[in-house]
């Protein structure tokens, strides 16, 4: 419960040089944000509810309209963000690449149920408790003890939602740029043995929401990709969104984060990146795994309060043993 001395409200957002903001937490509906503690490393935690528009009516079998959005049937998914952080700490916000990853989970629901699902760079864990709501187990994995410690209190904030259907979040660290699962157990966030047995033998389904925003990151990302679909026993689905953004070079990367061009015509490198590294696993003479890419069409109803700007993608990519 929020200790009421502690409330404060947040209205208006100072911006320094070095600070990041997603758009998702510009725009939320009420504009306000409950302030309630500062986090390890003195970082305001704010306390946002996001609007789940679930109607049982509004599957991909029953859509009326296209884009529509459902208004019947409210459910809240509570959630702990930081604001405007610096880009190391990307992950306590928010991104709207989460947003869409949800929707389309919440579209394809009947597709995910009972699945075992490994999601890459989890931040704040807002795709991994949507896909709960119908997954039987949800790794959601990303790096950093204070990160890790945000999203697994939005798991069990949001209990509500996942419990009811059997639904776990197991908040485990894996860090891309490492070879290895962390197994130590006195390390928080450490994997045991039958966890990684469990994802290895059961996962089918692979989540990254809004990840593709450094070159070095996106191959490490790709790596690691490439390392857990060669280790699973089954065939699997990557479903990965990105948000084109511009151009920045490394002076004003930090600044320009938080900016989506409305007009695309000019480079976005991290997209460009992206679209040639997926190429290059694509196109891969590998013996033992064939992986297929295509692009998702977004005409698909939103169930989450954001805006789909054209700049979204959202990609799939089924990877399986030949
Ligand atoms: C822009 S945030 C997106 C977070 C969340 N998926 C969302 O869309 O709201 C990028 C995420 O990638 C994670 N990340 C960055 N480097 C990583 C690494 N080496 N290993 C694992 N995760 C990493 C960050 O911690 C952060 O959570």
């Amino acid at each position: 419960m929020v200790d009421v001395a502690k409330k404060e409200t947040m209205d208006d957002i100072t911006f320094r040089s070095d600070t990041v903001l997603s758009d998702v937490h510009l725009h939320t509906p009420s504009k306000r944000h409950l302030m309630v503690r500062l986090n390890t490393v003195g970082q305001p935690v704010f306390l946002s509810q996001f609007q789940l528009l679930l109607n049982k009516n509004n599957q991909e079998s029953e859509r009326k309209n296209e884009k529509e959005l459902i208004t019947e049937n409210m459910g809240h998914q509570i959630r702990e963000h930081t604001m405007a952080t610096p880009l190391e700490d990307v992950g306590k916000q928010v991104w709207r690449g989460a947003f869409l990853l949800a929707d389309y989970i919440l579209f394809k629901r009947d597709m995910f149920r009972c699945c075992t699902v490994l999601e890459l760079g989890g931040g704040t864990g807002i795709t991994s408790i949507v896909m709960a709501m119908v997954a039987k187990t949800v790794y959601c994995t990303d790096v950093g003890e204070d990160l890790l410690a945000m999203c697994e209190q939005n798991v069990t904030l949001n209990k509500h939602l996942t419990e009811p259907e059997g639904g776990e979040v197991k908040v485990k660290e894996l860090d891309w740029l490492k070879d290895e699962f962390c197994i130590d157990p006195e390390a928080p966030y450490s994997w045991s043995e039958a966890e990684i047995a469990d994802l290895h033998d059961h996962t089918t389904v692979i989540l990254a929401a809004d990840v593709f925003y450094d070159d070095d990151l996106t191959d490490a990302l790709f790596k690691t990709l490439y390392k857990i679909t060669h280790n699973l026993k089954n065939s699997c689905t990557i479903y990965l969104s990105i948000e084109k953004r511009m151009n920045v070079t490394a002076y004003s990367r930090v600044k320009m984060l938080n900016f989506t061009l409305r007009h695309m015509d000019i480079t976005c490198e991290a997209y460009n990146h992206f679209r040639n590294t997926l190429n290059d696993l694509e196109t891969l003479q590998d013996s033992k795994m064939k992986y297929t890419s295509e692009p998702i069409k977004l005409a698909f109803c939103q169930f989450l309060v954001y805006e789909r700007i054209e700049q979204l993608e959202l990609w799939k990519i089924i990877a399986e043993p030949l």
